[in-house]
């Protein structure tokens, strides 16, 4: 496809101008509180109830209890390894519909999910996936059922939902036990860990599972679920870098990093989310501390405000101008943690890319301005509603029901025959057959309390006998002394929050909201700011340790040794953008060959990594030509085996790459170089080595590390090799050819 990737690279080069915000996106930025009227809001949030009802509907009559429902063509899917289905979307959607207040459509929910549900199959299922939707689903939907308070009793309900939780549970330990005990991404729910699994997992997926494992023992009484979620945490952690950041992907038997670059996007994301709510719903003070460690790096290295890009996580140093639209949760999470100035900005900006597509494109490239090919779907994601409702539940500012506005009408787009659809571009606007369980679990449970937090809040999180935590897939989890264990003789495992404590966290998860103006019956409302959420954690923290430091401002500089926490290198989008268009700087890549080079004597490891570098070699030559105008992008410098830490294992070969044009497209042509190296090699000695050659990401890893050559007046550009192509039409041009 040369043409095509003459073209993206047309795109690439041609929008080296220092902007920041969509070129589409017309003057400032919409987000400004337009009139609303009670009326308005009131019709928006029924709007949503009617979606939310109809869809789930659909998705009984067509799909159960099959995982997921085709939205187009009005059949069920299974996406979860069993042939059975696992009844995913349901399962997942059950506090939502109590939260949208249906008791009948709860009630017959559980009924049909526990009829249904089994774990003992023969299904290889995402140890993570199964958690967040399905483990998390079981315990929310538990708590409501069995507790009077909820308004969600049911009478005939007896724990079914928490022993299938706990036999999914079990299902899941055997895949804990490994050297580091960070555990395999899947297995299989009857046989366990397959013979061949990848011992390659996300930090996401190590990282996430505290608050379900957690919960899991608070309600069964059994302590190895939270143990094992924390030491798989604590492992995670001890392997940050000097600097405090953790990486994408990991080796769970070596512990050596096989994606080393940081971000607060897919596959890491979550681990942040997991550390602060744990020490909200658990009290666990070291996961505070582990987190207000991460969060300062994150600000400090991760940090271009007003966005959050990749780097490399040894250096800190930037490598990419991606906006992975799984970022947008960041926000909310800034939200929770009192960092109210700092959520805004971002949210602003996440904001303006989705005002200029009506969605959030997957990757958006902010240098570049524009959707990144091939990753312009918007698959019914939640995160920036999330982070619209948590912010306006901590400002009261109107112009984020304005946002719940614009999402909703973006959102009817995507209607179908039986639900609503993934757009598989969003350039094109076109549709695909698909329907996660989060849309109902997440989307519409967000848009939906964003609309009734603005209106009477009879819903039980925002009016509930509870303050409520959500997990990273939107489950509410209750705030509150104790658990009601099944059996009354359970030794709680961890001790829970202080009465006072939590009586203060509740004032003030609902102070968000008891503050906050409601709207009258009449006329419209100003923006209006405060912020109930603003310091909450220290608040708490104040009742328990009163040494803890309560200004975030001090804090993240005696972190970082930095005003603010903010990277004095590159506190600037400007300042980041020059750099992006240096030349004559070096790259450091990192290429896992474990599966290459394991089983293999000395001499055919030597033959192979000859082959490699000469593969090397003529691949940066050939895309140099195809897509770079015929510079040979980068030189080879040097390169080495390096070994992982504490085994004999050589697992990495490092190359040191010197860039001849400007870095970001470098840094493409450096990449799309080694990936074809990468699979050249695999292909031949896939067979050789027994190794399934399906996975080109987790057998074998690309890191890039940027060292920036600063000074040194090798800071020509290239901009005039290149001709100016308008960025919006190789957009479409690539999109609908
Ligand atoms: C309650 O749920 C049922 C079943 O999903 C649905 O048909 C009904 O319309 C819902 N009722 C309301 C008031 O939303
Ligand atoms: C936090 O500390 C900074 C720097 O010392 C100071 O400027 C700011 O006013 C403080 N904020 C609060 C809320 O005390
Ligand atoms: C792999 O590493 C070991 C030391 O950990 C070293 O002795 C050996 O020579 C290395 N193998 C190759 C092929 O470089
Ligand atoms: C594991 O991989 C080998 C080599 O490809 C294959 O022969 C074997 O059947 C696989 N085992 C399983 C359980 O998939």
């Amino acid at each position: 496809m040369p043409r095509r990737g003459a073209r993206v690279f047309a795109a690439l080069v041609a929008v080296f101008m220092t902007v920041a915000v969509p070129s589409k996106a017309s003057g400032a930025p919409s987000k400004i509180p337009a009139s609303l009227s009670r009326k308005e809001i009131i019709e928006m949030r029924d709007e949503v109830k009617s979606m939310f009802f109809s869809t789930l509907d659909a998705y009984v009559t067509h799909a159960y209890p099959l995982d997921e429902l085709r939205p187009m063509t009005c059949e069920g899917v299974n996406g979860f390894g069993s042939s059975e289905g696992f009844a995913v979307t349901l399962v997942d959607a059950l506090d939502a519909i109590a939260t949208l207040g249906n008791k009948t459509a709860f009630e017959r929910s559980v009924r049909k999910v526990i009829e249904h549900l089994d774990f003992d199959v023969d299904a290889h299922v995402s140890v993570f996936e199964m958690n967040i939707r399905v483990l998390g689903g079981l315990l929310s939907a538990h708590m409501l059922a069995s507790d009077e308070a909820t308004g969600f009793k049911l009478d005939w309900y007896d724990g079914e939902l928490l022993e299938l939780a706990r036999e999914l549970g079990e299902a899941f330990m055997p895949a804990f036990d490994t050297p580091t005990g960070i555990p395999y991404g899947a297995i299989n729910l009857r046989y366990g860990v397959e013979v061949n699994e990848t011992t390659v997992t996300s930090t996401a997926a190590g990282g996430s599972l505290i608050l379900e494992f957690g919960m899991l023992s608070e309600l069964t009484g059994d302590p190895k679920f939270m143990r094992a979620a924390e030491t798989s945490l604590e492992a995670l952690w001890e392997r940050r870098s000097d600097i405090g950041l953790v990486g994408a992907h990991i080796d769970i038997v070596s512990g050596f990093w096989t994606q080393a670059e940081a971000s607060v996007g897919a596959g890491i994301d979550s681990f942040y989310e997991y550390l602060l709510k744990s020490y909200m719903l658990f009290g666990n003070e070291r996961h505070l501390a582990i987190f207000e460690e991460a969060y300062a790096a994150i600000e400090a290295h991760v940090r271009v405000a007003p966005w959050y890009l990749e780097s490399g996580m040894a250096t800190g140093n930037i490598i990419t101008s991606r906006y992975d639209s799984l970022m947008s949760f960041w926000p909310g999470l800034q939200t929770l943690y009192g960092d109210i100035e700092t959520a805004t900005t971002t949210h602003d900006a996440f904001f303006q890319v989705w005002k200029h597509y009506g969605f959030t494109p997957e990757g958006f490239d902010v240098h570049v301005g524009s959707a990144i090919p091939g990753q312009k779907p918007y698959p019914l994601r939640p995160e920036l509603i999330e982070s619209t409702y948590l912010l306006y539940k901590a400002t009261g500012d109107v112009s984020y029901i304005s946002c719940g506005r614009d999402f909703l009408a973006s959102l009817r787009l995507l209607k179908t025959k039986c639900g609503y659809a993934h757009m598989r571009d969003v350039v094109t606007q076109k549709l695909e057959d698909k329907m996660e369980s989060f849309f109902l679990a997440e989307t519409l449970k967000y848009l939906y309390l964003l609309f009734d937090a603005a209106l009477d809040r009879e819903n039980i999180i925002d009016g509930g006998p509870y303050p409520y935590i959500f997990t990273t897939e939107a489950h509410i989890f209750p705030l509150k002394l104790t658990i009601d264990a099944k059996d009354d003789r359970v030794q709680h495992s961890t001790p829970r929050l202080a009465t006072a404590a939590v009586s203060f966290m509740r004032s003030f998860l609902r102070g968000g909201v008891t503050m906050m103006k409601k709207f009258g019956e009449e006329g419209t409302h100003k923006s209006e700011k405060f912020c109930a959420y603003h310091s909450l954690l220290w608040q708490i923290g104040l009742t328990r340790a009163p040494e803890r430091p309560h200004n975030l401002t001090e804090r993240l500089h005696s972190l970082t040794g930095r005003p603010n926490g903010v990277h004095s290198k590159r506190n600037s989008v400007h300042e980041f953008f020059s750099r992006m268009k240096r030349q004559d700087q070096t790259l450091f890549v990192r290429v896992g060959v474990r599966s290459l080079i394991s089983g293999a004597d000395q001499a055919a490891v030597a033959k192979r990594l000859a082959v490699m570098l000469e593969r090397t070699h003529d691949s940066l030559r050939a895309i140099s030509k195809e897509h770079f105008g015929g510079t040979t992008c980068a030189k080879l410098n040097n390169f080495r085996l390096a070994s992982s830490e504490g085994t004999n294992e050589n697992d990495s070969l490092d190359f040191e790459f010197r860039t001849n044009i400007p870095f970001n497209l470098a840094n493409v042509c450096v990449s799309k170089a080694i990936m074809r190296a990468i699979n050249l090699m695999m292909h031949t000695y896939a067979n050789e080595i027994g190794s399934v050659w399906d996975d080109p990401v987790s057998q074998m890893s690309y890191i890039p590390v940027t060292e920036w050559n600063d000074g040194s007046g090798s800071t020509k550009e290239q901009e005039d090799d290149v001709e100016e192509t308008d960025e919006t039409e190789s957009d479409e041009d690539v999109s609908s050819n």
